[in-house]
């Protein structure tokens, strides 16, 4: 147990330029709340706190962010009028900082209430309270700070032993906390203008991305899916203390992970958009072209008063045709098609017709799948690609690893993945989740006819499969399916 002297609690000129360098060139808005928060709290030795942001358009305050070192709650922004009502609001309105001894036995001299709500929700108890305003150079209002429950000593609270524990807020405290605002508030400055464009560049890019799934019909929702997995599979592991215990999620964390999954596939842009609007192996428009012209040789055929028995090889080759553009092709079909693309039958112009062009039958000619090798080539580009476009951002330093992140959705701890064939001691676990949720995405929401559209069941199976061929991490496919979080999507 520490405990907290008064000697160790009081600021010096040192830590205090020393938080002023810290706090400056933090340009983060979520580092720099959970920083301000911390360090004053480390100063006060106080067990929890929050952070107000004021608008001045609107005349209220933001409730920006919380810490608390006893109980977790998952945050919700939300606003409350700059008005005598709250705390915070009669900090906010009278400029005055408050020292209360036990919110919940308030003086009647003060106009406000506490709101019981967080505590009863959390099983917490909001003792004693220092609140005080932020403010600028010209004594212009940028927010409020509450710091509660002043410690003895460093232990977690309970209901049992917080009389014992909590004291109330000193005059040395209220000092410290006054000195700090000038500081406080130019570092918040400056993060809520970075923050605003952020906001700007994330909505231009999300907007961006979301143009990008237009020129792709078959993928509508994928990146939204994507991102969904990914931040449920990535709270639950933060949750889970027996398989993952060292993994963890902040705002941060969960900014850097968002960004990641929202920009993955940015790199689209570089691909034609006639590989994606393909739902086979040929491109839109060639199948009604491939079936006019069978029908046109049929109708030639008979004029030329040919066999029944060819307009009949006509009609079945065309099913065949059809066929292997959306299935898999043996030796049988190869033949066939071969077949077709050698016969050249003459119109009613007399000119000589081919029954299939050369770019249609090596297009029905893929053996697997429905892409060409060059068509796999510039489609597995979009990996490099979205490196290259993102790396090219301004990225605050929190956000720098974003572009990496993003681009190794296709890697492999194996290291056969793409685009940089990154090993698995080496990749972002980021990556290793975005690659799990891409795969389950990939095996259950493809439309096509060629698609895999599988059931989740299914889809559980194949992921296992590629797991324990090193395609994917084991670790996390097996929790992804053993608790059932694929269920979900
Ligand atoms: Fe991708
Ligand atoms: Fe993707």
């Amino acid at each position: 147990m520490i405990l907290l002297t008064e000697s160790e609690l009081k600021i010096t000129g040192e830590s205090f330029l020393e938080l002023a360098y810290t706090l400056v060139r933090i340009r983060d808005l979520d580092v720099l709340l959970e920083t301000i928060l911390k360090r004053i709290r480390g100063m006060l030795g106080a067990d929890a706190g929050s952070i107000f942001i004021y608008d001045d358009e609107k005349d209220e305050l933001i409730f920006k962010y919380t810490q608390n070192d006893s109980v977790q709650l998952p945050f919700k922004e939300f606003s409350i009028p700059a008005n005598e009502e709250s705390i915070a609001g009669y900090v906010a309105k009278t400029g005055s900082t408050l020292r209360l001894k036990d919110v919940y036995h308030l003086e009647d001299e003060y106009p406000f209430g506490f709101n019981v709500s967080f505590d009863k929700m959390s099983g917490y108890r909001t003792k004693s309270v220092l609140a005080f305003p932020i403010t600028d150079l010209n004594d212009q209002l940028t927010g409020v700070l509450q710091i509660i429950n002043k410690k003895r000593y460093e232990v977690p609270l309970t209901l049992e032993n917080v009389n014992r524990i909590v004291l109330p807020f000193n005059d040395n405290d209220e000092m410290v906390a006054e000195s700090l605002t000038g500081v406080i508030s130019l570092a918040l400055e400056n993060g809520v203008l970075y923050d605003n464009l952020e906001k700007m560049n994330e909505s231009f890019i999300t907007e961006l991305s979301k143009a990008l799934e237009n020129r792709e019909p078959f993928s509508m929702g994928h990146v939204n899916r994507v991102t969904a997995i990914c931040e449920t599979l990535a709270s639950e592991m933060h949750r889970d203390l027996d398989d993952f215990p060292d993994f963890f999620m902040n705002r941060l964390k969960d900014k850097i992970l968002r960004y990641s999954c929202r920009l993955h596939d940015i790199g689209k842009l570089f691909v034609p958009e006639k590989i994606f609007a393909k739902s086979g192996k040929l491109y839109p428009g060639m199948t009604e072209n491939i079936e006019n012209r069978f029908r046109l040789a049929k109708a030639c055929a008979r004029l030329g008063g040919r066999p029944k028995v060819l307009t009949d090889e006509l009609d079945r080759l065309l099913a065949v045709i059809k066929d292997a553009n959306i299935s898999d092709i043996d030796d049988k079909i190869a033949e066939d098609l071969a077949k077709c693309v050698g016969y050249i039958f003459e119109d009613s112009d007399g000119e000589d017709v081919k029954l299939l062009s050369e770019e249609e039958y090596a297009l029905l000619s893929i053996r697997e799948g429905i892409y060409t090798e060059d068509e796999l080539k510039s489609l597995r580009f979009h990996a490099l690609g979205t490196y290259e476009f993102l790396r090219n951002i301004p990225w605050t330093a929190e956000l720098r690893d974003v572009p990496v992140i993003a681009a190794s959705h296709h890697e492999k701890p194996d290291g056969t993945g793409y685009p940089f064939g990154t090993t698995d001691a080496d990749l972002h676990i980021f990556s290793k989740i975005m690659a799990v949720a891409e795969g389950y995405d990939h095996y259950t929401a493809d439309p096509r006819p060629c698609g895999q559209s599988m059931m989740p069941e299914e889809a559980a199976k194949a992921l296992r499969k590629d797991a324990e061929s090193g395609a994917l991490d084991k670790k996390i496919v097996n929790f992804f399916i053993n608790k059932e979080i694929y269920k979900r999507f």
